[in-house]
């Protein structure tokens, strides 16, 4: 990921033993870099909305999860931690992968030896984690190329894209916009529409400062704004992240993304889901009815959080006091309004059949190196 040029992960150990992130509530106004070192600041910065996106909370909380056993590596403490990270965020499968990995992985040893398998497993996720959307981003750059040869010479292949699926989201290069700065790199013209995704505006505050960081142009939006973009011809291709994907398909990712898969089978633009093979719940087929959708705080649709004209971050309420909200994180699109999956393996369709042709064995609790395709 690239900060005025110059190369960083989102998530790095410090030489104290702790891990070093980016406060993301401060963006993009201001680049606050925090340290964690217990189970209890990891379990903060995730409820807390300090950290986010599914592949970061996963690495976040594999942290979190070696914290707690580098004070207390019993069986009973190892649970406790577990349950406690496991309760944060529920809709994104990623987090409850990563602590069934180190779980797993701790669990026949003897105590003392816990603590430092966590930690070595926690590394081995992040460093997974970049390949993977590399390789995502190497599979993705395709479909732009394809849509780019369809193009007049000079027009820009425009993208839209909804909430925050870049390296904010994950350790480094996103999932769905690993493709586009792929794209970008290469020398193609890419533009990119940004939703703003209320109610946190993930999308105003993370995606527009990741892409003007990278130098990558787009234009910010309204979540509505895209049903008329795509009527009148103005987007190429949807390309969205996702929190969860059934075994079947359906794409669980954050509320309004939905709306947009309808707009664009309606228009003909296709919609493109980009995930790494974590956020895959083997478990699960029915997007709809299985997937807890998590709901967030009232304040998230009552207020909004910004900067004054003199420059203080605050928040101001933009309702009668006491409304009713409903405040549902995320929404399912059903696998037939996808056009194809991008995983780190290839791309393919968004049927069962179509994921089983890349993952030979449902890879839940898989070993992590042998999942990476070879580029
Ligand atoms: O609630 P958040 O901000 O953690 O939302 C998750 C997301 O970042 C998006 O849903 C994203 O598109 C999928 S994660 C790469």
């Amino acid at each position: 990921m690239k900060i005025q040029g110059t190369w960083h992960r989102s998530l790095s150990e410090t030489s104290e033993g702790g891990i070093s992130i980016i406060d993301q509530r401060w963006l993009p106004h201001e680049l606050r870099w925090v340290k964690l070192s217990s189970l209890e600041q990891a379990v903060q910065a995730i409820t807390e909305m300090w950290t986010r996106g599914a592949p970061l909370l996963a690495a976040v909380a594999a942290y979190g999860l070696c914290f707690g056993l580098e004070r207390d590596a019993s069986d009973a403490a190892l649970a406790t931690a577990y349950d406690r990270l496991l309760a944060t965020r529920p809709t994104a499968v990623n987090l409850r992968w990563a602590l069934d990995h180190i779980r797993r992985g701790v669990s026949p040893l003897p105590e003392a030896e816990r603590a430092t398998q966590a930690r070595s497993i926690a590394r081995a996720i992040c460093d997974d984690e970049v390949a993977t959307n590399q390789a995502i981003g190497h599979h993705g750059l395709t479909l732009i190329q394809a849509v780019a040869a369809t193009k007049p010479p000079g027009q820009p292949i425009n993208i839209l894209t909804h909430c925050n699926a870049g390296w904010l989201a994950t350790v480094d290069w996103g999932t769905a916009l690993a493709p586009i700065y792929r794209a970008h790199d290469a020398g193609l013209s890419v533009h990119v529409y940004v939703d703003e995704t209320r109610p946190r505006n993930q999308g105003a505050s993370l995606t527009a400062w990741e892409l003007a960081n990278h130098g990558v142009p787009f234009t910010l939006v309204v979540d509505n704004a895209g049903g008329h973009l795509m009527q009148h011809g103005l987007v190429d291709l949807c390309l969205v992240g996702t929190d969860r994907v059934t075994a079947r398909g359906d794409v669980c990712n954050k509320i309004g993304t939905y709306l947009k898969a309808l707009a664009a089978r309606d228009n003909g633009v296709p919609f493109y889901v980009a995930l790494p093979y974590t956020t895959i719940d083997w478990t699960l087929q029915d997007g709809l009815t299985e997937i807890p959708i998590e709901q967030r705080s009232q304040e998230e649709v009552t207020h909004l959080w910004g900067k004054t004209l003199a420059g203080e971050m605050t928040s101001v309420q933009i309702t009668l006091d006491g409304v009713a909200t409903a405040n549902y994180g995320f929404d399912v699109t059903p696998a037939r309004l996808v056009t194809a999956l991008i995983t780190e393996r290839g791309v393919v369709p968004a049927t069962a059949e179509g994921l089983a042709s890349l993952y030979n064995h449902p890879p839940y609790l898989g070993q992590l190196p042998t999942l990476l395709p070879s580029l």
